[in-house]
């Protein structure tokens, strides 16, 4: 098998879900970019560099690492598809809300770059509330975030909350 699929996201953190679809993904396709999202007008929990690192370590623990790879982009997603040859991108679909907005970026993609497809993969059921930004907020609270975010994540936000509190008082 040696077609290639783009999974772009911000990542800030990956959640189970977004390892869900990674691992979904590289059931359906030779091999899975995963690229990470810098956008300098968004402010982020984690630095690229940060989100790169602890993505990879989450695939080496899943056995993945042969399968994917990770990397990061800035501008325009269709550039980073064309740069890396690849046609096709994924996305993760976890409810109905998520679809409009899905949509309307697909759409947007392919007129940008007719040759690009979005392909939605959909996680596990008991995934589909999990998101980044709760993840953040529960995290925030020094509330427990082991049951959506693999361990390695979790002790990275125990260690950013640790610093933020250090930097507060
Ligand atoms: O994990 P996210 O934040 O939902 O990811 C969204 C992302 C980064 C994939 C999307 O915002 C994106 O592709 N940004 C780059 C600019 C771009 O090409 N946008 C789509 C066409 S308007």
């Amino acid at each position: 098998m040696n077609s290639r699929a783009l999974y772009p996201g911000s990542f800030d953190p990956l959640t189970f879900g977004h390892l869900d679809i990674i691992r979904r993904a590289s059931r359906l396709f030779g091999t899975v970019i995963v690229t990470v999202a810098v956008n300098t007008k968004k402010s982020y929990l984690f630095s690229p560099e940060e989100r790169i690192a602890l993505i990879e370590a989450c695939i080496k623990e899943e056995g993945l690492q042969e399968k994917v790879i990770v990397d990061q982009f800035t501008g325009l997603l269709v550039d980073h598809a064309r740069r890396h040859r690849v046609n096709t991108l994924i996305r993760g679909i976890r409810q109905i809300s998520d679809f409009e907005y899905e949509f309307r970026m697909a759409l947007m993609n392919r007129k940008l770059e007719p040759s690009i497809d979005t392909v939605f993969l959909m996680p596990r059921e008991e995934y589909t509330f999990i998101s980044a930004t709760l993840v953040r907020e529960v995290a925030y609270w020094n509330g427990p975030v082991d049951q959506f975010v693999p361990p390695v994540i979790a002790s990275a936000l125990k260690q950013k909350q640790v610093l933020q509190n250090q930097i507060n008082s």
